[in-house]
């Protein structure tokens, strides 16, 4: 029995000491600014989270990475934990409250409850045409527009350790994640732990949380959803063009099964685009080779941003 069950993945926060160069690329990446305050920025999707990611003012660094409780009862059970701060007031966009945490890693974990939500944006969909289900946009017309993605959610954040096995428990104890696929090496070591959200009978992301074996503490990459193939193509293309650099993609994965595209910001953190995830109730376990898309890059799978 975990201490209490995370509702969403909120937020990632992170700092760099460049915030107009931060805006200009999570602008091209197809998040929105929700607020600019003197020391941060804060960036949302199309969904009603008032934002999904915090940029702060400073030298590169990975500060934590905020779960949504489902009460503020929730947060006065967690400031029970050992080492977690007591239910206090964010003084920041948004408000609602929060109590901090660190992980076995040291990493900051924030859980929040009553951040204020924003009116959604509304964002076209084009039905697309398959040889199974035929015309499903029959009569209507599909004009896609050439810039960046739509992106409409924060999805899953990766975090490297040396010891994911501890920090995974960690998290499952804490915050109810759920066990959806791991890959242990031919010695027995976690390579890789995916986890979800318990949301009862409820179908979820594959995963919110990804462990990964590696020699750093720190983040490999922080995931958003955005709204379909053409949506991700118009997207690499934008990036592309204005100079950003693609890590990966794209490509479909195994696990999550989604269609992935990584970029790196100017401070080589990992951010992700990805679309048609799979959304599962139990863990099951397959090969890790992809069906399309480049192999795994070295570059890729040691990377972390502390
Ligand atoms: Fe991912």
């Amino acid at each position: 029995m975990s201490i209490i069950k995370a509702a969403d993945l909120a937020y990632v926060r992170v700092r760099v000491p460049d915030l107009d160069r931060a805006e200009r690329f999570f602008t091209d990446f197809g998040l929105q600014r929700s607020e600019r305050t003197a020391n941060a920025l804060y960036m949302r999707g199309s969904g009603a989270a008032h934002h999904v990611h915090i940029t702060e003012q400073g030298d590169p660094k990975f500060v934590s990475v905020a779960f949504t409780a489902h009460s503020e009862a929730d947060l006065h059970t967690l400031s029970q934990v050992p080492g977690a701060s007591r239910v206090e007031n964010i003084e920041e966009p948004g408000g609602g409250k929060r109590v901090w945490l660190r992980d076995p890693d040291g990493h900051g974990v924030e859980v929040v409850h009553g951040i204020a939500s924003l009116p959604p944006v509304a964002v076209t969909h084009h039905e697309l045409n398959d040889a199974k289900v035929g015309l499903r946009r029959a009569g209507t017309l599909a004009r896609y527009e050439k810039g960046p993605s739509n992106v409409l959610r924060i999805g899953h954040a990766v975090l490297m350790s040396p010891d994911p096995r501890a920090v995974v428990e960690w998290y499952r104890e804490t915050l109810g994640l759920l066990w959806s696929d791991e890959v242990v090496d031919p010695e027995g070591n976690l390579v890789l732990s995916f986890n979800r959200l318990d949301k009862g009978e409820e179908y979820v992301d594959h995963h919110v949380l990804l462990l990964q074996r590696g020699a750093v503490r720190g983040v490999n990459h922080v995931a958003f959803e955005i709204r379909d193939v053409d949506d991700l193509m118009l997207g690499h293309e934008h990036l592309q063009a204005a100079g950003y650099d693609n890590v990966w993609g794209v490509g479909r994965h195994v696990y999550g099964a989604q269609v992935f595209d990584y970029w790196m910001d100017p401070w080589e953190f990992m951010y992700e685009h990805w679309t048609d995830i799979r959304g599962i109730l139990d863990g099951t376990f397959e090969s890790v080779v992809g069906p399309w898309g480049a192999a795994l890059p070295e570059r890729f799978a040691l990377h972390a941003h502390e």
